[in-house]
Parts: C-alpha cells; sequence; structure tokens
C-alpha cells in the first residue's frame, strides 16, 4: 500500500489504560511522525479531517460495549479512507462486543480498519483493598502492544489492498442495561483540592460556592473512576456492587488477542 509517515494516536481514556496502551502501539509502529488527539475531556463537535494517516482509535469498555462517551467523541473524526487500528481495553471481566462496535464505529467515520486488538487495562473499580488487573497495563502488555504496531505496520506494507477485517463479537450487539444514575462521593479526608474535578471527563464536578465541600452531578457521571484515582488523599470513593464479584472472580489473567 502506498507509504505513510504519519501515525495519528487517538483515544478517550479517563483512567488512562486506553492511552498507554495506544501509545505504545504507535511507539511500535515507529514512524517519526506522531500526532495525538486526546478525546478524554474534548466536547468539541467541529470535524477533524484524518488523511494518510495510520490512525490508532482506542477506547475502554464499558458494560462488554464501546465506552459510550468514546463513541460520542469520535464522532469528530472523519478518516478519509485512512487505514485503523482498533484497540478495545477492558478491566480482565470480558469485552464482549466492544470491538466490533469499535470496528463499525471507525467505518461509519471513513476509516479502512487494518486491524484491532482487545488489551487489558486495570479496572476502574479496582481499589488496594479489592484489586482487578491492577496495574495492567503492565511491561509484558505494553511489548504485545508495540509488537502489534509493529506488525500492523507490516501489514499495511505487505498488502496491495485491504481486505474487510473479522473481529470477535455479536450483531446485533449485547444489551445495555438501563443506566442507574450514581456517581462517587467524598469522605472527611477531603481537603477540596480540586483534583478530581479537573480528572472528569463530563464536568460534573464542582467546588461549592463557598468553596467547602465538592459536588457531584450523578447525572453526568459515567461511573469512570477517573476522580478515585486522580485524587492525592483516596478521599474519593465508588461504591459498586460489582467490585467485589468481579475481584473474586475474575482474578486470572487475561492476555491480549489481536486480529489482522
Ligand atoms: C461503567 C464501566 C463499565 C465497565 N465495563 C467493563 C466490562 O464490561 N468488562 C471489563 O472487562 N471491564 C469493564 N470496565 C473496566 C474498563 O474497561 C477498564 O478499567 C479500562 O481499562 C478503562 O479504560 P481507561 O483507563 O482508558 O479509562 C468497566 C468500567 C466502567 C467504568
Ligand atoms: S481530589 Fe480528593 S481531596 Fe481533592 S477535592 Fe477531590 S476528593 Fe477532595
Ligand atoms: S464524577 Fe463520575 S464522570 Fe466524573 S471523574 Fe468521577 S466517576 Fe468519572
Amino acid at each position: 500500500m502506498n507509504p505513510l509517515t504519519t501515525t495519528r494516536i487517538v483515544y478517550f481514556s479517563p483512567t488512562h489504560t486506553s492511552e498507554k496502551i495506544a501509545r505504545a502501539v504507535g511507539e511500535g509502529i515507529g514512524m517519526p511522525r506522531r500526532i495525538e488527539t486526546d478525546l478524554t475531556f474534548d466536547e468539541s463537535s467541529s470535524p477533524i479531517e484524518i488523511k494518510n494517516e495510520l490512525t490508532i482509535l482506542a477506547a475502554p469498555v464499558y458494560g462488554g460495549r464501546v465506552a459510550p462517551a468514546a463513541l460520542k467523541r469520535m464522532k469528530r473524526l472523519k478518516g478519509n479512507g485512512s487505514p485503523a487500528i482498533l484497540l478495545a481495553v477492558y478491566g480482565n471481566r470480558d469485552y464482549e462486543d466492544a470491538l466490533i462496535e469499535l470496528h463499525d464505529a471507525a467505518v461509519s467515520l471513513g476509516f479502512t480498519p487494518l486491524s484491532a486488538g482487545a488489551f487489558v487495562g486495570e479496572h476502574s473499580y479496582s481499589t488496594p483493598e479489592l484489586p482487578i488487573a491492577e496495574g495492567r497495563p503492565d511491561e509484558t502488555d505494553l511489548q504485545k502492544a508495540r509488537d502489534f504496531g509493529k506488525e500492523s505496520l507490516q501489514k499495511w506494507e505487505r498488502i496491495a489492498a485491504v481486505a474487510p477485517l473479522k473481529v470477535k463479537g455479536n450483531i446485533p450487539y449485547k444489551e445495555l442495561p438501563p443506566s442507574r444514575p450514581a456517581c462517587p462521593t467524598c469522605t472527611d479526608n477531603c481537603f477540596v483540592c480540586g483534583e478530581c474535578v479537573d480528572a472528569c471527563p463530563t464536568h460534573a464536578i464542582r467546588i461549592a460556592d463557598d468553596g467547602s465541600r465538592i459536588e457531584t452531578d450523578m447525572n453526568l457521571c459515567i461511573k469512570c473512576c477517573a476522580c478515585v484515582k486522580a485524587c492525592p488523599n483516596r478521599a474519593r470513593t465508588f461504591f459498586s456492587p460489582f467490585a467485589a464479584i468481579l475481584h473474586e472472580k475474575f482474578n486470572t489473567r487475561r492476555e491480549p488477542e489481536v486480529f489482522f
């Protein structure tokens, strides 16, 4: 295929695991020119035109599907036929229909899927008390991501045309359960530093007008736990009944899966 010189790394990644894997894939590709498009906080709708760039699209898995906020933010992208490497990042339970959904979204945005991978990141609900895929991606994951990037570029250089990419997943996609509004809360250890406000991708958190406390709009909260992980004082907590089950049942290490 025609030689490419630019890698575009696009991600939505509240707790940074999708970001780390996307960057490692970019490193493996090794092109001198890399552009990063971080959609985590980006609520703009003006189009981003992507032309002749090997594009990495990375998003977390929420409920076996692509995180809805990621899909919403990716709508700005105009692929113009650019080849895309798709990455679904999940918390060691399962990614179910997320990769196929990301594939279909990429096609509808005008990308040509070249390869895809499901990688594991520390679960958003993981805590030191109830770890779930704690510390992932680790060095082994990142090396696999670099190798995957290198092999994806080799595929591009080897082929004359891109054949339709087959990835794991079902159509119709898994139905999402109705969303129940909930959000993390602050303990008495909160000293209103505002770190969590800056970490929130949906602007659900604010400091109260009198500066005495943190307020959260649970209707805006996507339960990503970025605020919990960003709090320097461990004063932000999210109670999910799933955390104990995930900790107990999904403690066997899952490895990345890739599709060419
Ligand atoms: C609301 C929500 C739903 C999630 N659903 C799943 C899931 O279905 N399967 C899974 O393995 N992990 C699930 N996770 C965990 C995330 O996919 C995982 O932590 C991912 O690494 C987060 O990506 P980020 O660090 O880029 O934000 C979920 C996390 C959240 C917040
Ligand atoms: S980051 Fe932690 S300590 Fe700082 S305002 Fe938020 S909850 Fe409070
Ligand atoms: S308030 Fe909700 S959306 Fe905002 S960072 Fe915390 S968990 Fe994520």
